[in-house]
């Protein structure tokens, strides 16, 4: 197991003139001077049904990037089987051959590709060239590489033996298919989820958000180049009820690994527990979910760093990280300072389309979403009990853009502090510091999530106390930091409660829900 040693990809600066912002800004030329034909990957073919959708950038919702194409259950069903179909000879691979394809996709992206995916990010996902750059390319990459390195933590876990008797761990790919199921927000995330599973034995249906569709083709251009074979991920684009229909009744599904909202995933449980016993294995069910990502600020700390931590983990990619701040408790005594501070960065940020290179805040994915996150503006506009500290405007007429909007509420419990908005929208709850210990309850009990959470304080023995308190609030947890940001290799991702079955993305914890060990003793 000599695999290469890991690092972190460098994270380019696309400052003006230089030779990655040039190549970058052809890519977007390139996507938005044609339209891009988008089919499913279907073992290994370019698969076209009759029904063609478009795909427009949502900072420019009139023009169009290009069209997919929506499959039914019969595509769905021709996935299953060319998964079934190339499972033998893919798992009989050697795991050298596997995971080198894996390693060279990611040379493909940190080369060749890069400029390419970070377009598809930026034109079909509105993220700026920073935003696109730590998620298409750099987060990405990183866990092509980084699930190579874990892999090998597994396989070289055996027992022990002793004279006449050789014990092993076989770690075989669960029998049958996986079904990867994909948000929109992270088109690392959406690669990974297939090609994690793929890289220890499986067979794959992949199914991505319909926002995403743009980038999840660059993904799959890339895997075919670095020499994955026919079959072992296929991409479909299918409505998730329908393909639901079809995967959860099958009797060789054998996992879903899924990131996405909260319902749905409890939904998906529930259909899996109802045909349990259609199945010729428990399925593995591995789940990132939603979040409700708090930042607890102690009067010892340094407001400066909080307006800093607060404006970046609520605002970049506006707001739409599974691990945004998306809640903040205050301590009266440094929230002039804070407040005053936060109101000069926001002053200062820009806000409009992805291509012009300084805007800080782009638009919100879609117009379900952009309907979402005004009814809850508006909402609070309409309560006496939430003031507006700033931005509550909002634009949908050319792209779906809503101002980064800080609310001041007077209930801990008021819903903008309990339920998950996805949406550039931050709501404080400032305290007396005598309340203290209070608040630290309200930040474990507000909310049914735990996903990320951060504390800012100076003071030592309050650090301490709160990592305790908090210990189930948070999978990730952070002191005097925002919230998000988590790197590959650095900070394994994942959350509990209703934020998922935190098995890590970007570990080996997450790896060992893709094989189905087989003990073997051998007397000799
Ligand atoms: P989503 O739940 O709407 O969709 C996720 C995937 O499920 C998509 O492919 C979608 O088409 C599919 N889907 C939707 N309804 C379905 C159904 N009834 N049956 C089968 N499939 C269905 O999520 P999204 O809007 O794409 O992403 C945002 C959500 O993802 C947020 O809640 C966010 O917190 C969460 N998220 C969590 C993490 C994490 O690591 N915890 C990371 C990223 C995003
Ligand atoms: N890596 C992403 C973050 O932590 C999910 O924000």
């Amino acid at each position: 197991f000599n695999v290469p040693t890991p690092a972190n990809e460098p994270v380019k600066e696309y400052r003006p003139g230089s030779p990655e912002r040039e190549a970058l800004k052809l890519a977007l030329q390139d996507f938005r001077s044609q339209e891009t034909d988008i089919p499913m990957y279907i073992d290994g073919q370019e698969v076209r049904s009759d029904r063609k959708l478009r795909v427009a950038p949502p900072h420019d919702h009139q023009h169009t990037l290009g069209y997919f194409y929506e499959g039914d259950s019969q595509h769905v069903n021709q996935a299953i089987e060319a998964a079934l179909a190339a499972k033998d000879a893919w798992a009989n691979l050697s795991w050298e051959h596997r995971a080198s394809i894996f390693l060279k996709a990611a040379d493909l992206i940190a080369g060749p590709y890069r400029a390419r995916i970070n377009a598809a990010t930026m034109l079909g996902q509105s993220k700026n060239a920073y935003q696109a750059e730590i998620d298409s390319a750099c987060e990405l990459i990183d866990f092509l590489r980084f699930n190579v390195h874990y892999a090998t933590d597994i396989y070289r876990q055996q027992p022990n033996s002793s004279p006449g008797v050789w014990n092993r761990l076989e770690y075989r790919p669960l029998e049958g298919f996986v079904f990867a199921l994909t948000p929109f927000n992270f088109t690392a995330i959406a690669g990974n989820l297939p090609t994690s599973a793929a890289l220890m034995g499986n067979t794959v249906v992949w199914k991505p958000a319909y926002t995403q569709v743009l980038s999840a083709k660059v993904i799959m251009e890339v895997l075919l180049e670095a020499g994955l074979p026919n079959g072992v991920i296929n991409l479909i684009y299918v409505d998730g009820p329908v393909a639901g229909e079809v995967i959860f009744n099958h009797q060789d599904f054998a996992g879903i690994h899924f990131t996405g909202s909260t319902g749905v995933f409890q939904q998906i449980w529930g259909t899996i527990g109802a045909n349990i016993h259609k199945y010729k294995s428990y399925p593995r069910i591995v789940g990132e979910t939603g979040g409700k990502d708090f930042v607890l600020v102690h009067k010892s700390a340094d407001s400066d760093e909080v307006a800093t931590g607060l404006v970046r983990g609520a605002f970049e990619y506006q707001g739409q990280k599974c691990s945004a701040a998306s809640r903040a408790y205050v301590p009266s005594t440094l929230w002039p300072a804070i407040e005053a501070r936060m109101k000069q960065f926001l002053g200062k940020m820009k806000m409009g389309v992805t291509e012009d290179f300084t805007n800080f805040i782009n638009a919100v994915i879609d117009e379900k979403s952009f309907k979402k996150i005004t009814a809850y503006i508006d909402e609070a506009k309409q309560n006496s009990q939430v003031s507006i500290v700033s931005g509550g405007n909002y634009d949908g007429s050319k792209g779906y853009f809503v101002e980064p909007t800080v609310l001041k509420v007077n209930d801990p419990k008021y819903r903008t502090m309990c339920e998950e908005i996805f949406g550039p929208v931050l709501s404080i709850y400032v305290y007396e510091p005598s309340e203290f210990e209070n608040v630290v309850k309200l930040v474990n009990d507000t909310s049914p999530y735990a996903l990320t959470g951060s504390i800012f304080a100076k003071d030592r023995y309050v650090i301490e106390q709160v990592s305790h308190s908090l210990q189930n609030a948070a999978g990730n947890f952070y002191i005097n930091d925002k919230p998000t940001g988590a790197v590959v290799g650095q900070q394994p991702f994942g959350g509990a409660r209703a934020s998922g079955t935190n098995d890590k993305a970007g570990s080996a914890l997450n790896l060992y829900r893709w094989v189905s060990a087989r003990t073997i003793k051998e007397t000799y």
